[in-house]
């Protein structure tokens, strides 16, 4: 389906390691790849969700645009980890028109920040009643179950303000796992086709997870881990500054004796992810004793750590590959290389969701 070009928007992944820039266009062909871009931002610019430094980050995401020679001003973007709770809820069925006036007392209680304080969104999941059966929660008329996302207002007030001085304007504001699902989703006529697939998602500070299956999120957590903890780590073992831990983590900085120091470093870490992620599995397997996961697809800059697949896929014994958003997009090899998008496909992941996006959507 094609979307008119002044409803197109630019996906913008902005992430405390690095801002992402994607560009589709909606076209009768199909979904075109437009513009695709990375720019790191200085250490510590964005901390737990919040923005520290404000004009840093924006001149860095003016010169992505400038850079990429980028018109449309209209963006989609999101948040996540610290900011951003996304909770499957089960309460008393009603009309969506009556939930979304009495959404704020029926979420007060699964909130843990005051209510006051947030801005709440909901999704009601009505397609899976088959797949919910095995759910204690949902069975039988009265009670439904909804996705609830709550993000404090404080957050998305910087997210705004963020954006307003890099001169673009916000349509539309996603959480990560969201827009993670959406690029898996895209271009599948029948989202049942694709079984049941995990998410694992390890960007610099937050691993997401999301079970989709056939079609519908079924679990999606989020942690505090991700690449920067082997950078804290180096730091600690090493007395390097953060910068040069990046580039030893990276292999740019000759280690000598201290190899085997870096070696265990990046084991117990990538050990402690996957912990994570087998618990989450693990979780989903005891809710839905009938449900079969069929394969993982990772994503994020740190997917890459060597090891961190194998490890994944002998731990879970299931088939582990990178997430590739690129998959149905229409991609002109004379503009963009093709290995490069190879390389920079999982981290682009969430940036491309967000480009799917269009002025209008909640
Ligand atoms: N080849 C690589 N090997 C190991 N780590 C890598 C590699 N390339 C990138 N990374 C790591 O991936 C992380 C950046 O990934 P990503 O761009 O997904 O994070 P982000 O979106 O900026 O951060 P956030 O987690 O806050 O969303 C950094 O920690 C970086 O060091
Ligand atoms: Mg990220």
């Amino acid at each position: 389906m094609s979307t008119p070009r002044k409803y197109q928007l630019v996906g913008l992944d902005i992430g405390s390691h690095s801002v992402k820039l994607v560009e589709i266009e909606h076209g009768k062909r199909g979904r075109v790849l437009k513009n695709l871009g990375i720019i790191g931002i200085p250490h510590e610019s964005i901390v737990e969700g919040n923005i520290r430094e404000m004009q840093v980050v924006a001149s860095a995401i003016k010169k992505l645009f400038k850079g990429l020679k980028v018109k449309n001003k209209k963006v989609a973007t999101s948040i996540s980890g610290y900011s951003v709770i996304v909770k499957k809820i089960s309460i008393p069925r009603k009309e969506e028109g009556d939930l979304e006036k009495s959404i704020h007392e029926e979420a007060e209680q699964f909130i843990p920040f005051d209510i006051n304080e947030v801005n709440l969104d909901f999704d009601i999941l009505t397609s899976d009643d088959d797949l919910l059966q095995e759910d204690e929660g949902s069975k039988g008329d009265s009670r439904m179950d909804v996705i609830l996302v709550a993000a404090k207002k404080s957050i998305v007030e910087e997210y705004m303000s963020l954006l307003e001085l890099a001169g673009l304007t916000p349509f539309v504001l996603d959480v990560d796992a969201f827009a993670l699902e959406n690029a898996l989703e895209m271009g599948q006529a029948d989202p049942f086709e694709e079984g049941c697939v995990a998410l694992a998602h390890v960007g610099a500070e937050e691993l997401i997870i999301n079970v989709i299956n056939r079609g519908a999120s079924i679990f999606t957590r989020d942690s505090n881990y991700g690449g920067s903890q082997i950078n804290q780590a180096i730091m600690g073992s090493l007395d390097v500054t953060y910068e040069e831990a990046e580039r030893i983590k990276l292999g740019g900085l000759p280690l000598g004796d201290q190899e085997a120091t870096v070696r265990e470093i990046f084991a117990s870490t990538v050990r402690s992810w996957v912990q994570e992620i087998r618990r989450a599995l693990d979780f989903v397997a005891s809710t839905y004793p009938d449900l079969t996961i069929d394969k993982i697809l990772v994503s994020g800059g740190s997917c890459r750590i060597p090891g961190f697949m194998e490890y994944l896929a002998d731990e879970t014994d299931l088939e582990v590959s990178e997430f590739n958003p690129f998959k149905d997009i229409i991609v002109d090899e004379k503009q963009f290389d093709l290995k490069y998008l190879k390389y920079i496909g999982p981290q682009a992941a969430v940036a491309v969701g967000l480009a799917l996006r269009s002025v209008g959507d909640k």
